[in-house]
Protein backbone atom coordinates (compact mmCIF):
# COMPACT_ATOMS: atom_id res chain seq x y z
CA UNK A 1 0.00 0.00 0.00
CA UNK A 2 1.13 3.63 -0.81
CA UNK A 3 1.94 5.85 2.10
CA UNK A 4 -0.36 8.28 0.76
CA UNK A 5 -3.34 5.76 0.81
CA UNK A 6 -2.12 4.37 4.12
CA UNK A 7 -2.19 7.47 5.76
CA UNK A 8 -5.54 7.84 5.01
CA UNK A 9 -6.84 4.73 6.05
CA UNK A 10 -5.53 5.84 9.31
CA UNK A 11 -6.78 9.30 9.27
CA UNK A 12 -10.23 7.76 8.34
CA UNK A 13 -9.89 5.78 11.70
CA UNK A 14 -8.92 9.32 13.83
CA UNK A 15 -12.25 10.44 12.25
CA UNK A 16 -14.67 8.16 12.94
CA UNK A 17 -12.94 7.52 16.34
CA UNK A 18 -12.89 10.94 17.44
CA UNK A 19 -16.32 12.24 15.67
CA UNK A 20 -18.71 9.11 16.86
CA UNK A 21 -21.70 10.46 18.47
CA UNK A 22 -23.23 7.31 18.92
CA UNK A 23 -25.36 7.62 22.54
CA UNK A 24 -25.57 3.87 22.35
CA UNK A 25 -21.82 3.08 22.15
CA UNK A 26 -19.85 1.40 25.27
CA UNK A 27 -17.47 3.29 26.91
CA UNK A 28 -15.82 0.02 27.72
CA UNK A 29 -15.45 -3.30 25.26
CA UNK A 30 -18.31 -6.18 26.44
CA UNK A 31 -15.74 -8.83 25.78
CA UNK A 32 -14.15 -10.17 28.64
CA UNK A 33 -10.66 -10.89 28.81
CA UNK A 34 -10.73 -14.60 28.46
CA UNK A 35 -12.72 -14.01 25.76
CA UNK A 36 -10.80 -11.83 24.08
CA UNK A 37 -7.84 -13.98 24.14
CA UNK A 38 -9.94 -16.44 22.99
CA UNK A 39 -11.48 -14.82 20.03
CA UNK A 40 -8.85 -12.29 18.98
CA UNK A 41 -5.86 -12.95 16.82
CA UNK A 42 -3.18 -11.60 19.05
CA UNK A 43 -0.30 -13.97 18.14
CA UNK A 44 2.85 -12.51 16.53
CA UNK A 45 3.55 -14.59 13.11
CA UNK A 46 6.70 -16.09 11.73
CA UNK A 47 5.88 -14.59 8.42
CA UNK A 48 4.27 -10.58 8.37
CA UNK A 49 0.66 -10.75 7.65
CA UNK A 50 1.35 -7.29 5.29
CA UNK A 51 -0.13 -3.53 5.36
CA UNK A 52 -3.85 -4.54 5.18
CA UNK A 53 -3.73 -6.68 8.31
CA UNK A 54 -1.90 -3.67 10.01
CA UNK A 55 -5.79 -1.72 9.20
CA UNK A 56 -7.37 -4.75 10.06
CA UNK A 57 -5.20 -5.26 13.82
CA UNK A 58 -5.74 -1.47 14.36
CA UNK A 59 -9.68 -1.65 13.60
CA UNK A 60 -9.57 -4.81 16.23
CA UNK A 61 -7.72 -2.69 18.78
CA UNK A 62 -9.94 0.66 18.77
CA UNK A 63 -12.96 -1.59 19.58
CA UNK A 64 -11.70 -3.19 21.89
CA UNK A 65 -10.65 -0.22 23.57
CA UNK A 66 -11.71 1.45 26.82
CA UNK A 67 -13.43 4.80 25.02
CA UNK A 68 -11.49 7.23 26.98
CA UNK A 69 -12.64 10.43 24.79
CA UNK A 70 -16.21 9.72 25.59
CA UNK A 71 -17.77 11.86 28.30
CA UNK A 72 -19.01 8.68 30.41
CA UNK A 73 -15.37 8.06 31.19
CA UNK A 74 -15.06 9.56 34.25
CA UNK A 75 -12.61 6.49 35.80
CA UNK A 76 -9.23 8.55 36.22
CA UNK A 77 -8.07 12.10 36.83
CA UNK A 78 -8.04 12.15 32.97
CA UNK A 79 -10.10 11.82 30.02
CA UNK A 80 -10.82 13.51 26.33
CA UNK A 81 -8.76 14.32 24.00
CA UNK A 82 -8.01 17.95 22.06
CA UNK A 83 -7.07 17.86 18.72
CA UNK A 84 -3.94 20.09 18.72
CA UNK A 85 -2.70 17.84 21.60
CA UNK A 86 -3.54 14.93 19.24
CA UNK A 87 -1.58 16.64 16.51
CA UNK A 88 1.37 17.31 18.44
CA UNK A 89 1.26 13.39 19.25
CA UNK A 90 1.39 12.49 16.56
CA UNK A 91 3.90 14.16 15.04
CA UNK A 92 6.38 13.73 17.86
CA UNK A 93 6.00 10.40 17.04
CA UNK A 94 6.49 10.78 13.25
CA UNK A 95 9.95 13.82 13.88
CA UNK A 96 11.04 11.01 16.67
CA UNK A 97 13.69 13.89 18.29
CA UNK A 98 15.58 12.32 21.10
CA UNK A 99 15.26 15.11 24.00
CA UNK A 100 18.79 14.25 25.13
CA UNK A 101 20.72 17.08 23.04
CA UNK A 102 20.00 20.20 21.53
CA UNK A 103 21.84 18.65 18.02
CA UNK A 104 19.45 15.97 17.82
CA UNK A 105 16.42 17.93 19.18
CA UNK A 106 16.89 21.52 18.06
CA UNK A 107 13.58 22.86 18.28
CA UNK A 108 12.13 20.59 20.38
CA UNK A 109 14.72 21.35 22.95
CA UNK A 110 13.72 25.09 22.63
CA UNK A 111 10.02 24.59 22.97
CA UNK A 112 10.82 22.20 26.25
CA UNK A 113 12.55 24.63 27.33
CA UNK A 114 10.18 27.75 26.90
CA UNK A 115 6.88 25.33 28.69
CA UNK A 116 8.97 24.43 31.56
CA UNK A 117 10.31 27.73 32.39
CA UNK A 118 6.87 29.09 31.87
CA UNK A 119 5.45 26.44 33.87
CA UNK A 120 8.10 27.07 36.41
CA UNK A 121 7.02 31.22 36.64
CA UNK A 122 3.30 29.98 37.23
CA UNK A 123 4.44 27.84 40.28
CA UNK A 124 7.00 30.60 41.61
CA UNK A 125 10.24 29.76 40.86
CA UNK A 126 11.36 32.65 38.41
CA UNK A 127 15.26 31.07 38.28
CA UNK A 128 14.12 27.43 38.24
CA UNK A 129 14.16 24.84 35.21
CA UNK A 130 12.98 21.04 34.99
CA UNK A 131 12.70 18.79 32.77
CA UNK A 132 10.14 16.26 31.41
CA UNK A 133 9.27 12.85 32.99
CA UNK A 134 7.56 9.47 32.68
CA UNK A 135 4.90 10.60 35.12
CA UNK A 136 3.88 12.32 38.44
CA UNK A 137 5.34 9.69 40.36
CA UNK A 138 8.36 9.90 38.59
CA UNK A 139 8.42 13.71 39.35
CA UNK A 140 7.62 12.48 43.07
CA UNK A 141 10.62 10.49 43.37
CA UNK A 142 12.80 13.34 41.63
CA UNK A 143 11.83 15.42 44.11
CA UNK A 144 12.70 13.19 46.41
CA UNK A 145 16.31 12.51 44.78
CA UNK A 146 16.71 16.21 44.57
CA UNK A 147 16.31 16.59 48.20
CA UNK A 148 18.91 13.61 48.58
CA UNK A 149 21.43 15.50 46.93
CA UNK A 150 20.92 18.57 48.42
CA UNK A 151 20.67 17.29 51.81
CA UNK A 152 23.33 14.67 51.72
CA UNK A 153 25.52 16.27 49.17
CA UNK A 154 27.70 14.13 46.96
CA UNK A 155 24.95 11.02 47.89
CA UNK A 156 24.29 10.78 43.71
CA UNK A 157 28.14 9.73 43.28
CA UNK A 158 28.67 8.35 47.01
CA UNK A 159 25.70 6.10 47.66
CA UNK A 160 24.29 6.63 50.80
CA UNK A 161 22.79 4.73 53.65
CA UNK A 162 18.96 5.10 53.71
CA UNK A 163 18.24 3.12 56.80
CA UNK A 164 17.54 6.65 59.10
CA UNK A 165 16.50 8.39 56.66
CA UNK A 166 12.97 9.39 56.64
CA UNK A 167 10.15 11.71 54.60
CA UNK A 168 7.05 12.82 55.52
CA UNK A 169 4.26 12.67 53.73
CA UNK A 170 0.03 13.06 54.07
CA UNK A 171 -1.62 10.08 54.97
CA UNK A 172 -3.78 10.24 51.87
CA UNK A 173 -0.40 10.84 49.52
CA UNK A 174 -0.62 9.36 46.01
CA UNK A 175 1.20 5.76 46.13
CA UNK A 176 4.38 6.67 44.00
CA UNK A 177 5.72 8.26 47.31
CA UNK A 178 6.14 4.72 48.30
CA UNK A 179 7.72 3.34 45.35
CA UNK A 180 9.71 5.99 45.05
CA UNK A 181 11.11 5.57 48.66
CA UNK A 182 12.06 1.97 47.39
CA UNK A 183 13.89 3.33 44.11
CA UNK A 184 15.81 6.12 46.65
CA UNK A 185 17.33 3.81 48.83
CA UNK A 186 15.28 4.76 52.07
CA UNK A 187 12.91 1.76 51.57
CA UNK A 188 8.75 1.58 52.62
CA UNK A 189 8.64 1.79 56.35
CA UNK A 190 11.01 4.79 56.08
CA UNK A 191 8.18 7.05 54.80
CA UNK A 192 6.13 9.18 57.47
CA UNK A 193 2.45 9.03 56.67
CA UNK A 194 1.09 12.04 58.70
CA UNK A 195 -2.79 12.31 59.32
CA UNK A 196 -4.99 14.46 58.03
CA UNK A 197 -7.93 16.72 59.19
CA UNK A 198 -11.60 16.00 57.83
CA UNK A 199 -10.85 17.37 54.56
CA UNK A 200 -7.94 15.17 53.75
CA UNK A 201 -5.30 18.10 54.40
CA UNK A 202 -1.94 17.19 56.21
CA UNK A 203 -2.21 18.16 59.47
CA UNK A 204 0.90 21.02 59.85
CA UNK A 205 0.72 20.27 63.68
CA UNK A 206 1.05 16.52 63.28
CA UNK A 207 3.85 17.18 61.34
CA UNK A 208 5.66 19.08 63.01
CA UNK A 209 5.51 16.46 66.25
CA UNK A 210 6.01 13.71 63.93
CA UNK A 211 9.67 15.59 62.84
CA UNK A 212 10.42 16.23 66.31
CA UNK A 213 10.00 12.29 67.50
CA UNK A 214 11.82 11.36 64.19
CA UNK A 215 14.59 13.46 65.44
CA UNK A 216 14.45 12.28 68.97
CA UNK A 217 14.80 8.68 67.95
CA UNK A 218 17.52 9.32 66.27
CA UNK A 219 16.47 9.69 62.22
CA UNK A 220 17.06 11.64 59.55
CA UNK A 221 14.50 14.38 58.40
CA UNK A 222 15.17 14.54 54.84
CA UNK A 223 12.19 15.93 52.85
CA UNK A 224 8.29 16.76 52.99
CA UNK A 225 6.24 16.45 50.47
CA UNK A 226 2.94 17.88 50.42
CA UNK A 227 -0.12 16.97 48.29
CA UNK A 228 -1.92 19.47 45.99
CA UNK A 229 -4.49 17.97 45.32
CA UNK A 230 -4.99 14.74 46.72
CA UNK A 231 -5.93 11.59 44.71
CA UNK A 232 -9.44 10.53 46.06
CA UNK A 233 -10.38 13.66 47.81
CA UNK A 234 -9.16 16.33 45.76
CA UNK A 235 -7.42 17.84 48.87
CA UNK A 236 -4.83 20.70 48.85
CA UNK A 237 -2.31 20.85 51.90
CA UNK A 238 -1.70 24.29 53.51
CA UNK A 239 1.53 25.00 51.35
CA UNK A 240 2.46 28.00 53.92
CA UNK A 241 1.94 26.18 56.92
CA UNK A 242 4.09 23.43 55.44
CA UNK A 243 6.52 25.30 53.95
CA UNK A 244 6.81 27.19 57.30
CA UNK A 245 7.91 24.32 58.67
CA UNK A 246 10.45 22.93 55.96
CA UNK A 247 11.97 25.74 56.41
CA UNK A 248 12.09 26.21 60.05
CA UNK A 249 13.50 22.97 60.12
CA UNK A 250 15.81 22.85 57.12
CA UNK A 251 13.97 19.67 55.29
CA UNK A 252 12.95 20.26 51.08
CA UNK A 253 9.92 20.62 50.45
CA UNK A 254 8.17 18.86 47.68
CA UNK A 255 4.88 19.46 46.37
CA UNK A 256 3.11 16.86 44.27
CA UNK A 257 0.73 18.68 42.12
CA UNK A 258 0.32 16.27 39.31
CA UNK A 259 -3.53 16.38 39.89
CA UNK A 260 -3.90 19.87 41.00
CA UNK A 261 -1.41 22.01 39.50
CA UNK A 262 -3.68 23.24 37.00
CA UNK A 263 -5.38 25.16 39.10
CA UNK A 264 -2.76 28.04 39.11
CA UNK A 265 -4.20 29.47 35.26
CA UNK A 266 -7.36 29.95 37.24
CA UNK A 267 -7.92 33.77 38.97
CA UNK A 268 -10.52 32.01 41.11
CA UNK A 269 -9.02 28.82 42.42
CA UNK A 270 -5.13 29.31 42.12
CA UNK A 271 -5.17 30.55 46.09
CA UNK A 272 -5.65 26.45 46.60
CA UNK A 273 -1.85 26.61 46.02
CA UNK A 274 -0.38 29.71 47.66
CA UNK A 275 2.59 29.49 49.15
CA UNK A 276 4.15 26.78 46.18
CA UNK A 277 7.14 29.46 45.70
CA UNK A 278 8.23 28.73 49.26
CA UNK A 279 8.70 24.61 48.30
CA UNK A 280 11.80 23.41 46.28
CA UNK A 281 10.11 21.21 43.87
CA UNK A 282 7.08 20.36 42.18
CA UNK A 283 5.47 17.76 39.76
CA UNK A 284 2.60 18.91 37.60
CA UNK A 285 0.63 16.68 35.02
CA UNK A 286 -0.51 18.10 32.30
CA UNK A 287 -1.93 14.64 30.93
CA UNK A 288 -4.35 15.34 33.84
CA UNK A 289 -6.54 17.73 34.67
CA UNK A 290 -5.12 19.38 30.84
CA UNK A 291 -6.26 16.61 28.91
CA UNK A 292 -2.99 16.23 27.37
CA UNK A 293 -3.01 12.69 26.05
CA UNK A 294 -0.74 10.73 27.96
CA UNK A 295 2.08 10.80 29.20
CA UNK A 296 2.95 14.93 29.45
CA UNK A 297 4.20 15.82 33.20
CA UNK A 298 6.32 18.10 34.24
CA UNK A 299 8.84 18.58 37.40
CA UNK A 300 10.14 21.61 37.96
CA UNK A 301 12.96 22.72 40.71
CA UNK A 302 13.72 26.49 42.38
CA UNK A 303 17.53 25.25 42.14
CA UNK A 304 18.40 24.18 38.77
CA UNK A 305 21.83 23.16 39.90
CA UNK A 306 20.43 20.80 42.17
CA UNK A 307 18.77 18.83 39.42
CA UNK A 308 22.23 19.30 37.33
CA UNK A 309 24.07 17.35 40.13
CA UNK A 310 21.61 14.60 40.52
CA UNK A 311 21.72 13.89 36.85
CA UNK A 312 25.35 14.69 36.62
CA UNK A 313 26.92 12.21 34.13
CA UNK A 314 30.60 13.63 33.90
CA UNK A 315 31.74 12.87 30.70
CA UNK A 316 31.48 9.25 30.22
CA UNK A 317 29.00 10.19 27.27
CA UNK A 318 31.14 11.62 25.03
CA UNK A 319 29.31 9.93 22.28
CA UNK A 320 26.65 12.79 22.86
CA UNK A 321 27.17 15.39 24.87
CA UNK A 322 29.98 17.91 24.33
CA UNK A 323 30.99 21.25 26.12
CA UNK A 324 29.70 23.33 23.17
CA UNK A 325 25.76 22.66 24.24
CA UNK A 326 26.45 22.15 27.61
CA UNK A 327 23.76 25.13 28.72
CA UNK A 328 21.73 23.49 26.33
CA UNK A 329 21.19 19.59 26.46
CA UNK A 330 18.29 18.47 28.10
CA UNK A 331 19.69 15.33 29.01
CA UNK A 332 21.73 17.07 31.59
CA UNK A 333 18.60 17.48 33.68
CA UNK A 334 16.72 14.06 32.78
CA UNK A 335 17.83 10.32 34.37
CA UNK A 336 17.26 9.19 31.35
CA UNK A 337 18.85 8.90 27.44
CA UNK A 338 16.43 8.52 24.51
CA UNK A 339 13.50 10.62 25.59
CA UNK A 340 10.18 11.17 24.03
CA UNK A 341 9.12 14.66 23.26
CA UNK A 342 6.53 15.49 25.25
CA UNK A 343 6.37 19.08 25.06
CA UNK A 344 5.31 19.36 21.70
CA UNK A 345 1.97 18.34 21.92
CA UNK A 346 1.16 20.80 25.56
CA UNK A 347 3.16 23.47 23.68
CA UNK A 348 0.48 23.46 20.87
CA UNK A 349 -2.75 22.72 23.28
CA UNK A 350 -1.62 26.10 25.24
CA UNK A 351 -0.71 27.96 22.02
CA UNK A 352 -4.61 27.43 20.79
CA UNK A 353 -5.95 28.32 24.02
CA UNK A 354 -3.41 30.40 25.87
CA UNK A 355 -3.46 31.15 29.51
CA UNK A 356 -7.09 32.43 29.03
CA UNK A 357 -8.31 29.60 27.41
CA UNK A 358 -7.06 26.98 30.07
CA UNK A 359 -8.31 29.73 33.12
CA UNK A 360 -11.87 29.44 31.08
CA UNK A 361 -11.26 25.22 31.12
CA UNK A 362 -11.04 24.98 35.14
CA UNK A 363 -13.45 27.58 36.08
CA UNK A 364 -15.97 25.57 33.77
CA UNK A 365 -14.73 22.17 35.33
CA UNK A 366 -15.13 23.37 39.04
CA UNK A 367 -18.78 25.03 38.13
CA UNK A 368 -19.61 21.47 36.95
CA UNK A 369 -18.28 19.65 40.14
CA UNK A 370 -20.45 22.43 42.04
CA UNK A 371 -23.58 21.24 39.91
CA UNK A 372 -22.88 17.82 40.74
CA UNK A 373 -22.18 18.13 44.25
CA UNK A 374 -25.33 20.46 44.59
CA UNK A 375 -27.78 17.38 42.83
CA UNK A 376 -26.20 14.82 45.19
CA UNK A 377 -26.70 16.80 47.91
CA UNK A 378 -30.43 17.38 46.55
CA UNK A 379 -31.34 13.46 46.19
CA UNK A 380 -32.64 11.72 48.73
CA UNK A 381 -30.70 8.71 47.99
CA UNK A 382 -27.64 10.52 47.46
CA UNK A 383 -24.82 11.58 49.79
CA UNK A 384 -21.50 13.46 49.84
CA UNK A 385 -18.62 11.28 51.33
CA UNK A 386 -15.95 14.36 51.77
CA UNK A 387 -15.73 17.60 51.66
CA UNK A 388 -14.62 19.44 48.04
CA UNK A 389 -11.92 21.18 46.76
CA UNK A 390 -11.03 20.34 43.73
CA UNK A 391 -13.20 18.65 41.41
CA UNK A 392 -13.14 15.07 43.14
CA UNK A 393 -16.60 14.61 43.96
CA UNK A 394 -16.82 11.42 46.22
CA UNK A 395 -20.26 10.38 46.77
CA UNK A 396 -22.46 7.42 47.05
CA UNK A 397 -25.93 5.84 46.96
CA UNK A 398 -27.59 5.14 50.31
CA UNK A 399 -30.38 4.18 52.06
CA UNK A 400 -31.73 4.73 55.93
CA UNK A 401 -31.63 0.72 56.64
CA UNK A 402 -29.31 -0.69 58.95
CA UNK A 403 -29.83 -4.41 57.30
CA UNK A 404 -28.03 -2.70 54.23
CA UNK A 405 -25.00 -2.74 53.69
CA UNK A 406 -23.80 0.37 51.52
CA UNK A 407 -20.27 -1.00 51.10
CA UNK A 408 -21.60 -3.87 48.84
CA UNK A 409 -24.35 -2.09 47.59
CA UNK A 410 -22.01 0.67 46.15
CA UNK A 411 -19.76 -1.53 45.13
CA UNK A 412 -22.39 -3.72 43.09
CA UNK A 413 -24.01 -0.28 41.41
CA UNK A 414 -20.86 0.08 40.28
CA UNK A 415 -19.77 -2.56 38.86
CA UNK A 416 -23.36 -2.90 36.92
CA UNK A 417 -22.52 0.75 35.46
CA UNK A 418 -19.23 -1.13 34.08
CA UNK A 419 -21.14 -3.95 32.97
CA UNK A 420 -23.34 -2.22 31.12
CA UNK A 421 -20.96 0.13 29.56
CA UNK A 422 -22.72 3.29 30.37
CA UNK A 423 -20.39 4.78 32.74
CA UNK A 424 -16.87 4.35 34.03
CA UNK A 425 -15.92 5.70 37.35
CA UNK A 426 -13.59 4.67 40.43
CA UNK A 427 -14.82 3.16 43.24
CA UNK A 428 -12.48 3.93 46.41
CA UNK A 429 -12.30 4.33 49.99
CA UNK A 430 -12.54 6.58 52.42
CA UNK A 431 -11.77 5.35 55.73
CA UNK A 432 -14.03 2.19 56.07
CA UNK A 433 -16.25 3.18 53.87
CA UNK A 434 -16.63 2.53 49.68
CA UNK A 435 -17.27 5.65 47.49
CA UNK A 436 -17.91 6.38 43.71
CA UNK A 437 -14.74 8.76 43.07
CA UNK A 438 -16.43 10.84 40.04
CA UNK A 439 -13.53 12.92 38.41
CA UNK A 440 -15.00 16.27 36.52
CA UNK A 441 -11.52 16.41 33.86
CA UNK A 442 -12.97 14.82 30.90
CA UNK A 443 -12.42 17.66 28.10
CA UNK A 444 -15.79 16.49 26.49
CA UNK A 445 -17.55 16.17 29.72
CA UNK A 446 -20.89 17.65 29.94
CA UNK A 447 -23.78 18.78 32.20
CA UNK A 448 -26.29 16.43 30.45
CA UNK A 449 -23.71 14.00 31.48
CA UNK A 450 -23.53 14.14 34.36
CA UNK A 451 -27.50 14.70 34.79
CA UNK A 452 -27.44 10.81 32.70
CA UNK A 453 -24.60 9.47 35.40
CA UNK A 454 -26.33 10.75 38.76
CA UNK A 455 -29.89 9.45 36.77
CA UNK A 456 -28.16 5.97 35.93
CA UNK A 457 -26.77 5.57 39.56
CA UNK A 458 -29.93 5.94 41.30
CA UNK A 459 -31.40 3.43 38.92
CA UNK A 460 -29.07 0.91 39.77
CA UNK A 461 -29.15 1.99 43.75
CA UNK A 462 -33.13 1.52 43.29
CA UNK A 463 -32.84 -1.60 41.36
CA UNK A 464 -30.09 -3.49 44.02
CA UNK A 465 -32.73 -2.44 46.66
CA UNK A 466 -35.36 -4.24 45.26
CA UNK A 467 -33.53 -7.38 44.59
CA UNK A 468 -33.15 -7.19 40.61
CA UNK A 469 -30.35 -8.79 39.24
CA UNK A 470 -27.99 -7.02 36.93
CA UNK A 471 -29.34 -6.95 33.79
C1 LIG B 1 -1.70 13.11 43.55
C2 LIG B 1 -1.04 12.24 42.52
N1 LIG B 1 0.30 12.26 42.42
C3 LIG B 1 0.96 11.49 41.54
C4 LIG B 1 0.27 10.66 40.68
C5 LIG B 1 1.02 9.80 39.72
O1 LIG B 1 0.96 10.39 38.47
P1 LIG B 1 1.33 9.53 37.17
O2 LIG B 1 0.17 8.61 36.96
O3 LIG B 1 1.46 10.58 36.12
O4 LIG B 1 2.60 8.82 37.44
C6 LIG B 1 -1.13 10.63 40.75
C7 LIG B 1 -1.88 9.75 39.85
O5 LIG B 1 -3.07 9.68 39.84
C8 LIG B 1 -1.80 11.43 41.69
O6 LIG B 1 -3.12 11.40 41.82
Amino acid sequence: METAAFIDEVATRLVDYLESKDPNERVNPSRSLASMRRTLDLQLPLEGHGMDAVLDDLDAFIANSVKTHRPEFMNPLWGGLTLPALAGEIVASMTNNSMYTYELSPIATVIEQTVVKRMCEMVGFPDGFGTFTTGGSNGNMLGMLCAREHLISGSTKNGFDGRSTVIFVSAEAHYSVLMAANVIGIGHQNIIKVQCDEHGRMDPDRLQEEIAFARQEGMRPLCIVATAATTVRGAYDDLEALSDIAHREGLWLHVDAAWGGTCLFSNRHRTLMDGVDKADSVCWDAHKMMGVPLICSAFLVKKPEVLRRLCDHTNVAHYLFHADAELDDLGRYSLQCARRNDALKLWLDWRARGDAGWARMVDERMADADHLQQNIEDHPSLEMMSSRMWTNVCFRYTVDDDDVDLNDLNTDLRNRLIQEGSFMVSRSNIGDDVVLRMIVANQNLDRDTLDRFLARVVHHGQEILRGLPAA
